[in-house]
């Protein structure tokens, strides 16, 4: 195996940058310096701010305060509520799709009126997909609802046997659903959850060996169709708390060494990685080409995953200590370096907008 290989700028649809409303989380600026530094140019971010992104004005808001300040490429993900159907039609074109919360999880954002479901796949425009979060058996209703309505589903997060087969069906069927998959639910599991305590708490849970042999199962038939790390940043102080811990862990530093172990492993291909974090997102949310954009990695040396080194506020992983092989050397962002093996440089980055597949601003 060569020790160096070459990549394309990876896409993570999935991250919470925190920014406005949390930023003692995470902000613009670390965070899409962890996405650099794990080798993701692209980041779609998801609308569970405290203010939540379900108005015309939050999402303008929110691209505002990005541009200038980010080290890799931003695109945002509108939020679905009773109040944010209003708003479809007029940032449709701003976004890359349409977040819906089917379960509970962090923020104000959930639905569960069938009338105002019904009213949200009705709605949406059939040519973006809705994001949705829906476990187990909800996942059920969001696949009737997106058969019924025509609409493009993508399922976040896919955690339990029980959802890859329901999935696997819905694509037989031909239903336009894609899939995602973390890397804490491909490489960790309840066992870990013990151990983990406040820092393995995130949603949907960290689940049985068997749900995980089944998204392994999942990604190698293709029905998993990309890696999102949900990188969901809280403080240490938040996660220790005695209150309720919050749920979510940091993510976007540590997908790229974790999936280049699984190669090592012989469990994926450079090419398979390359499918699932660049190729099929790219496709799927049709993402804008980056040119002159690659990310270099090496990945036969091992090391040991240090907190210490990561650049997201969070300050923690809780994949800490776990020994892999496969670092990010270097970062290339439309020809300038971003990323050296050690210091972020830039910002470089643009907020993307889909209409025209050029930039905001
Ligand atoms: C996310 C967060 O903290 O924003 N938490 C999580 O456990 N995944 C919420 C979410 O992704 O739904
Ligand atoms: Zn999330």
């Amino acid at each position: 195996m060569p020790n160096l290989v070459k990549l394309p700028g990876l896409v993570d649809p999935h991250v919470h940058l925190r920014e406005p409303g949390a930023t003692q989380k995470e902000d613009f600026e670390t965070g899409t310096k962890a996405a650099i530094a794990g080798g993701f140019t692209t980041v779609l971010d998801m609308p569970n701010n405290p203010i939540p992104t379900t108005t015309a004005e939050a999402l303008r808001q929110k691209m505002d305060l990005a541009k200038g300040r980010i080290y890799s490429d931003v695109g945002f993900h509108f939020g679905a509520s009773k109040e944010s159907i209003q708003y479809f039609a007029e940032v449709e074109d701003q976004v890359f799709g349409l977040k819906l919360y089917m379960n509970h999880t962090t923020g104000e954002l959930l639905i569960e009126d069938d009338q105002i479901l019904e009213e949200v796949f009705s709605t949406w425009t059939k040519e973006k997909p809705i994001l949705v979060h829906a476990e187990g058996e909800t996942l059920q209703k969001a696949l009737s609802l997106a058969n019924k309505f025509g609409n493009k589903l993508h399922v976040c997060h896919v955690s339990l046997k029980e959802e890859v087969e329901m999935i696997k069906a819905a694509k037989q069927n031909g239903l336009q659903i894609s899939a995602e998959a973390t890397c804490h639910h491909l490489f960790l599991t309840e066992e870990d959850a013990k151990r983990l305590g406040p820092f393995g708490a995130m949603r949907p849970p960290l689940r049985s060996k068997k749900d995980q042999v089944a998204l392994w199962q999942g990604i190698a038939e293709g029905i998993i169709d990309m890696i999102g790390s949900d990188h969901a940043p809280h403080t240490k102080e938040e996660k220790m708390s005695s209150e309720k811990v919050p749920n979510g862990v940091p993510g976007l530093e540590t997908t790229l060494p974790l999936l280049l172990t699984a190669v090592n492993e012989g469990k994926l291909t450079v090419d398979k990685i390359i499918e699932l974090t660049s190729k099929n997102p790219r496709q799927i949310f049709n993402l804008p080409e980056q040119r002159e954009t690659f990310v270099e990695a090496e990945i036969t040396k091992p090391y040991t995953l240090n907190p210490n080194h990561l650049f997201t506020k969070a300050g923690w992983t809780p994949f800490a200590g776990m020994k892999v092989t496969g670092k990010v050397k270097k970062v290339v962002l439309r020809g300038a370096i971003a990323y050296d093996g050690q210091s972020v440089f830039g910002p470089y980055g643009q907020v993307l907008k889909l209409d025209t597949g050029s930039f905001y601003g």
